[in-house]
C-alpha cells in the first residue's frame, strides 16, 4: 500500500518546555531551570503529525478547548498535513497542558493537565469511523481510558489493527486491552503495567510474556530507549537494537517510533524492518532539540538509515 490511511486518537497538548534543570525541587522549594518555550505536543498530536511527516494520511481525533492554545495546536497539525475533521473544541475547558521538565541526556519528567482531552468520546471515534475506513488505529492512554478499551474492543469487532503506544506509565487491567493488535509500552510503562523493571534480559522477557498472555494482543513491543526495541509474540523472542547517537532531546522519540512502525507497517514491511526504521526515525528525533520540530520526514529517516548500522 502506497499511502495508507491512519487515524490517530489521542491528547492534544501545549507543551511548556524547560530546560537546564539539574534538581527535583521538594514541597515548598522552588527548582531552576535556564530557558523555557511553548510547543505544540500532546501524544496524540505527535503521533498524528508523525505518521504524516512519515507519508501516510493522518487523521486526529481529539479534543482542544476554546482558547488560544488550542487554535494553535490545531493550526499546528493542519500545517503539517494532518486532517483535524474529527478534532473538537469543548465550550468550557482548557487546552491540555503539559510541563516537560528537562534534564541531563535528553531525559525528562512531566506533569500533564489534562483539560480538554478529558472529554474525548466513543462517540468521536465511531464518529471517524463512519465516515471513513481506515488502515489501521494508533492510540496511547492520555484519554479516558473508556475510550481506549472501546477501541481495543472495536479493533476485535472491526478487524481493524490498533496500534497502542501505551504512555504516559500507569497500572491498568491488561485485560481491558485485548483486541489491541500491537501493544507497545516504554521501560517506565512497563513497569507500571506489569510491576517488572525491563532492566535484564529476563525481565524483559517476563514483562512482555506478561502483558501478551493478559492483552493478548498480537505482538508486544517494548521500547528500551537507548537499548532499543523487544518484540515478543507465540513467534518471536527478538531484541532489536536501536542506533547510537548522542541524545539532546528524547521528547517525542515514542511518539515517532510508534508513527513511523504504523506506516511502515502498513506500507507492507515486516515487523522487523518497520522496527528498524522505526529506531532510525526515532535515532533522529532525539538529536533534535524539542519535541514536535523534532519528528522527521520519511526521506530523512530513510537517509539516516542508508548511513547508519544498528
Ligand atoms: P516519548 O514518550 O517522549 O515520546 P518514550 O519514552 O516513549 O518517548 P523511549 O522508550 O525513550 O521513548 O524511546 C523510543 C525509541 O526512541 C527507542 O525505541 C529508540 O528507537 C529511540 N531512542 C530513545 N532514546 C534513544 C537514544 N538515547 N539513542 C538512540 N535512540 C534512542
Ligand atoms: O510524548 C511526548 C508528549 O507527552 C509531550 O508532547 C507532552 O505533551 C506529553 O503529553
Amino acid at each position: 500500500m502506497d499511502r495508507p490511511k491512519i487515524l490517530v486518537v489521542g491528547s492534544m497538548n501545549m507543551d511548556l518546555v524547560m530546560y537546564g534543570m539539574t534538581d527535583l525541587p521538594k514541597w515548598g522549594t522552588s527548582a531552576f531551570c535556564t530557558e523555557y518555550q511553548y510547543a505544540a505536543g500532546g501524544k496524540g498530536l505527535n503521533q498524528s503529525l508523525a505518521v504524516a511527516l512519515q507519508g501516510a494520511d493522518a487523521f486526529l481525533a481529539g479534543r482542544i478547548g476554546r482558547d488560544d492554545n488550542g487554535k494553535r495546536l490545531l493550526e499546528q497539525a493542519e500545517k503539517a498535513g494532518v486532517r483535524t475533521d474529527y478534532v473538537k473544541r469543548d465550550e468550557n475547558g482548557l487546552t491540555g497542558l503539559s510541563t516537560m521538565n528537562m534534564g541531563e541526556d535528553g531525559k525528562y519528567f512531566s506533569i500533564y493537565a489534562p483539560g480538554a482531552n478529558r472529554k474525548l468520546e466513543i462517540a468521536d471515534v465511531e464518529n471517524a469511523l463512519a465516515h471513513q475506513s481506515f488502515d489501521m488505529i494508533a492510540m496511547q492512554l492520555e484519554m479516558p481510558l473508556e475510550v481506549v478499551y472501546h477501541i481495543c474492543e472495536l479493533g476485535r469487532k472491526r478487524q481493524i489493527p490498533i496500534f497502542l503506544d501505551a504512555g504516559p506509565a500507569m497500572s491498568i487491567p491488561l485485560e481491558r486491552l485485548r483486541g489491541a493488535f500491537v501493544i507497545s509500552p516504554n521501560e517506565a510503562e512497563t513497569e507500571a503495567l506489569t510491576g517488572i523493571a525491563p532492566d535484564t534480559m529476563e525481565q524483559i522477557e517476563a514483562a512482555a510474556e506478561k502483558i501478551y498472555r493478559e492483552a493478548e494482543p498480537g505482538y508486544v513491543l517494548l521500547k528500551l530507549g537507548s537499548r532499543g526495541a523487544y518484540l515478543y509474540s507465540r513467534e518471536h523472542r527478538d531484541y532489536i537494537p536501536g542506533f547510537r547517537v548522542k541524545a539532546i532531546d528524547t521528547t517525542a522519540a515514542g511518539d515517532t517510533f510508534g508513527a513511523a512502525f504504523c506506516v511502515q507497517y502498513c506500507m507492507g514491511k515486516c515487523l522487523e524492518d518497520s522496527i528498524r526504521f522505526a529506531h532510525a526515525a526515532a535515532a533522529v528525533c532525539v538529536t533534535r532539540k524539542g519535541g514536535q520540530p523534532s519528528i522527521p520526514t520519511k526521506k530523512e529517516a530513510e537517509e539516516f538509515l542508508s548511513e547508519h548500522t544498528p
